[in-house]
């Protein structure tokens, strides 16, 4: 048997909770791997409280990202062996938080040895999403990217691709990630009330383009700071973001074999602020779910050596 965190029914958090499950068995095309380590995300809590539908069979594994060690492989797979160490999302049905799980070989790539599991498995979603985040409208060194959410799991590393790449970031969060956003070179702004207004102080000219990773007010109050605005991506908010002229995140599949070798360099720290035990899923979503997460929050699991 092998543990799986799982909600058994959409709503709020008291309906989560670690089951024992049958080790799953890979079918074509499928990874069965050891999971080592998961990275928490807001896209866990959203799909409990029924953000992204109802139409999958309850009880739901919960979680998405993860690191680990393949044990076993189902036909068709060719670039992955047993006991090799990848990075990849949870396939549909399965989940990041347990023991063991499914990943699709399309949906994983090699975990390099310079990279531990735990910043591994914060690379299939938030770290991919900030590499996709960063490419979508490709600026020139020097010009200004603002960051609403700069001191979140997506928005640190956003910072920190927007420093390699040249650009003048500017991070919105609240005063207690003033030295965290501050750490990855950009300017940081306060969040709450004068955001507008202080944005405008640390870019009078404008800025080139708008990444909203919060959505809704915090978007709508500083949207006027770019000129043109089709220059605005939200990864949080896409109908907020496409009402003002601008549009959601758009995802690729190459994003995270491209993060994993900027990450492999040393180029970009995922900031893991937490590492919690399978055990304690339910405080490190909690963590996420409360909506002022510094850095990435992460489960590690702990398996019994071999025998
Ligand atoms: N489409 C995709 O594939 C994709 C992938 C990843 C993430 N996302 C979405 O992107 C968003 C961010 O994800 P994440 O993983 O970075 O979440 P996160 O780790 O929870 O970070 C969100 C950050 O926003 C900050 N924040 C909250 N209110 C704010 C405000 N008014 N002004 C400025 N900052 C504020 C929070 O802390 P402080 O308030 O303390 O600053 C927190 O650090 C989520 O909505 C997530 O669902 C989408």
């Amino acid at each position: 048997m092998s543990k799986v965190y799982v909600f058994t029914e959409f709503g709020g958090p008291e309906a989560q909770e670690l089951i024992d499950r049958p080790e799953p068995h890979p079918g074509a095309g499928e990874l069965a791997v050891q999971v080592r380590a998961a990275g928490v995300n807001p896209a866990d809590w959203k799909t409990r409280a029924d953000r992204h539908g109802t139409d999958q069979p309850l009880p739901a594994p919960m979680g998405h990202e993860l690191s680990g060690v393949v044990t076993a492989i189902g036909a068709d797979v060719h670039d992955f062996t047993v006991g090799q160490e990848i990075l990849g999302l949870a396939a549909p049905g399965h989940g990041a938080f347990a023991e063991h799980t499914i990943v699709r070989a399309t949906d994983a790539v090699a975990k390099p040895e310079e990279i531990s599991f735990a910043d591994a498995a914060t690379i299939p979603v938030a770290a991919a999403a900030a590499y996709d985040a960063t490419h979508q409208i490709e600026l020139e060194p020097g010009q200004k990217l603002l960051v609403i959410g700069a001191g979140g799991g997506v928005g640190l590393m956003v910072a920190q691709i927007g420093r390699v790449h040249e650009f003048t970031v500017i991070g919105i969060a609240s005063e207690s990630k003033r030295k965290v956003v501050e750490s990855t070179g950009a300017t940081f702004v306060p969040s709450g009330d004068g955001v507008a207004d202080r944005a405008r102080q640390a870019a009078p000219d404008g800025v080139d383009l708008i990444l909203d990773l919060v959505g809704g007010e915090a978007l709508r109050e500083v949207a006027d700071l770019v000129a043109d605005p089709t220059r605005i991506i939200s990864a949080a908010d896409p109908a907020t973001a496409t009402e003002l002229g601008g549009t959601g995140l758009v995802r690729t599949p190459q994003a995270m074999a491209k993060i994993t070798g900027v990450i492999e360099y040393d180029l970009v720290d995922p900031h893991i602020s937490a590492l919690y035990p399978l055990e304690r899923a339910g405080e490190a979503i909690a963590t996420v779910e409360d909506g002022h997460a510094t850095g990435k929050i992460v489960l590690e699991m702990l398996h019994a050596p071999a025998s």
